[in-house]
């Protein structure tokens, strides 16, 4: 089993990207946002709960989605590996991302951070907004603070994993076709 994180602030195409490099690499997709949602639309108590601190940009408590992946990693079968996509957003859900797949004689391989320009980002997410339907995607002011929260908790995971040595940085301008390809040439090496 090869394990990825595809990680990048709000709008830098993680989840375009994992839909293709897991059917091409045969990887289970696990997207927390896509999860959250999920029970969102569920109707759940998790997903009531979750709700507000979504449609703010800011993140759901730790605890709610490492149960959420610890759930579906057991629950995977079939598969060459995981693409992790939104997860880890904070330092300890990396340290416990670590634990999960150590336990289970699996590490984190690779983790591919794609860099998009500020504007971009922005550009992108008022492009989808009216498509997505999403609320933290409709107020440039959410978009704002998802990006600020990208970088106050999520960003730091980047020398976390610099100093084991996994980090690897892919140019996110450009094509989705063009970033397909700089994604799939790095991570064949692995698979
Ligand atoms: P999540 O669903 O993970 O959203 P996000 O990180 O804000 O990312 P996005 O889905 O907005 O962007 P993306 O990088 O996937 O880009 P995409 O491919 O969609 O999280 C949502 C919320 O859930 C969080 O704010 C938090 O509240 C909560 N949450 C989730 N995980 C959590 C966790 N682990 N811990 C705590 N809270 C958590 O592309 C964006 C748009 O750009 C699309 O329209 C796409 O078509 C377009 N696009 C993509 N690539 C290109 C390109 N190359 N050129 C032009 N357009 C492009």
């Amino acid at each position: 089993m090869v394990n990825f994180l595809i990680f990048g602030p709000p709008g830098s195409g993680k989840g375009t990207q994992s839909v293709r490099l897991a059917e091409k690499f045969n990887l289970a997709h696990l997207s927390t946002g896509d999860m959250l949602r999920a029970e969102i639309a569920a109707g759940t108590e998790l997903g009531k709960r979750m709700s507000s601190i979504m449609s703010k940009g800011e993140l759901v408590p730790d605890e709610v989605v490492i149960e959420m992946i610890a759930a579906r990693i057991d629950g995977t079968k079939g598969k060459d590996g995981f693409l992790f996509d939104g997860f880890p957003r904070t330092v300890d859900q990396t340290v416990a991302l670590e634990k999960m797949l150590n336990k289970r004689k699996m590490k984190i391989d690779s983790m591919l951070v794609l860099d998009v320009d500020h504007d971009e980002l922005v550009k992108r997410l008022i492009g989808r907004a009216e498509l997505s339907g999403r609320p933290d995607d409709k107020d440039p002011a959410v978009i704002e603070n998802r990006i600020d929260v990208y970088k106050e908790k999520t960003e730091p995971i980047i020398e976390y994993c610099r100093k084991k040595g996994i980090y690897k940085p892919i140019n996110g301008m450009g094509s989705i076709e063009d970033i397909f390809v700089r994604l799939s040439d790095y991570m064949k090496k692995f698979l």
